[in-house]
């Protein structure tokens, strides 16, 4: 049997953090490639800086290591991507295309895409959005997942590449920090009650989204990437769904540990950002094609964050 031999793009990202140290737990240290623009301060294991952008590179990595199967984690996000339009483009377009190219021409036995809740807009459907739902996204970030989602599953119809994809929604956890999203003050809150217990938020109180705990979005992720083909049906992204609360019901949750903890609201341009977005997925068809359920609730998500980041505290 062929043995799998994994790629990472983005590894030192948010989720590439994380989901690089699940994917060694599974396949062993050495059978997992982590790559970044940027070197890893202290890799756990084989690391090759990659730029995206650099066909070539790709290529030779490839080659080196034997690789299967690639997760194609590189992007720029809503907020930060609001800054540089173009670079955005670039960075999110082209990066994907080396990537699918590269699966197609080197016959990759499948390639994970992240989607995002970022390719529904103003005109979408807000509460329990459908899967099969209008895209009318407003960020460069949400125009090029939107984009993507149709060249992965054009790739999939035309070449047999097998890309899987789900949308996720905000991602929250205590092992890595987020990096120039519109969901990021759901992560930065949990360190600021802890170091100060005061926390400004840059969402208006109200602000409902859709959100996952880590643990749930790596799990999500490797479910997918396991499915039998057969019941990977949708071949644009997954919707995928676990909880959605407001920055004032987090902040309530969050007092409930710590008692003395202040929120106050200044929202900015990412306010627009937020309000363009769904208040709530539904994600039926992910639990249907390939068995998706969440484990954690917002309850449960802010035990468990401010347990373990009380921990790294303490050390
Ligand atoms: N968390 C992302 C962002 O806020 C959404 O995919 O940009």
């Amino acid at each position: 049997m062929k043995t799998d031999k994994i790629l990472i793009i983005g590894a030192n990202g948010q989720i590439g953090s994380v989901l690089t140290e699940t994917l060694r737990e599974h396949y062993g240290t050495d059978s997992v490639i982590a790559s970044d623009i940027r070197e890893k301060e202290e890799p756990t294991g084989p690391f090759e800086l990659i730029n995206v952008l650099d066909k070539d590179r790709l290529n030779e990595v490839v080659d080196q290591y034997g690789i299967t199967q690639i997760y194609h984690l590189a992007a720029i996000l809503s907020a930060k991507g609001e800054l540089n339009p173009l670079g955005t483009w670039d960075i999110n377009m082209n990066g994907l295309f080396n990537i699918l190219e590269l699966a197609r021409e080197k016959s990759i036995d499948k390639v994970f895409y992240p989607s995002s809740i970022a390719v529904f807009g103003p005109t979408t459907p807000p509460n329990q959005t459908p899967q099969d739902t209008v895209l009318t996204p407003t960020t460069v970030y949400g125009m090029s997942k939107v984009a993507g989602e149709y060249w992965t599953n054009y790739y999939y119809l035309k070449y047999g590449v097998d890309v899987r994809s789900v949308r996720y929604p905000g991602i929250i956890g205590y092992q890595s920090m987020p990096g120039g999203g519109t969901t990021d003050y759901a992560v930065d809150i949990f360190h600021e009650a802890l170091d100060n217990s005061a926390y400004t938020s840059f969402l208006d109180k109200d602000t409902a989204l859709p959100m996952i705990y880590m643990e749930d979005a790596i799990r999500a992720t490797i479910e997918l990437m396991h499915a039998d083909e057969a019941r990977v049906k949708v071949r644009t992204s997954y919707n995928l769904a676990a909880m959605s609360f407001t920055p004032e019901q987090i902040a309530q949750e969050i007092q409930k540990h710590i008692p003395d903890f202040k929120m106050s609201y200044a929202p900015d341009y990412r306010q627009a950002i937020a309000d363009s977005w769904p208040n709530s997925i539904d994600d039926q068809v992910a639990r249907q094609d390939w068995g998706w359920k969440e484990q954690f609730g917002l309850g449960e998500m802010v035990q468990d964050m401010l347990k373990n980041l009380s921990k790294k505290l303490v050390v």
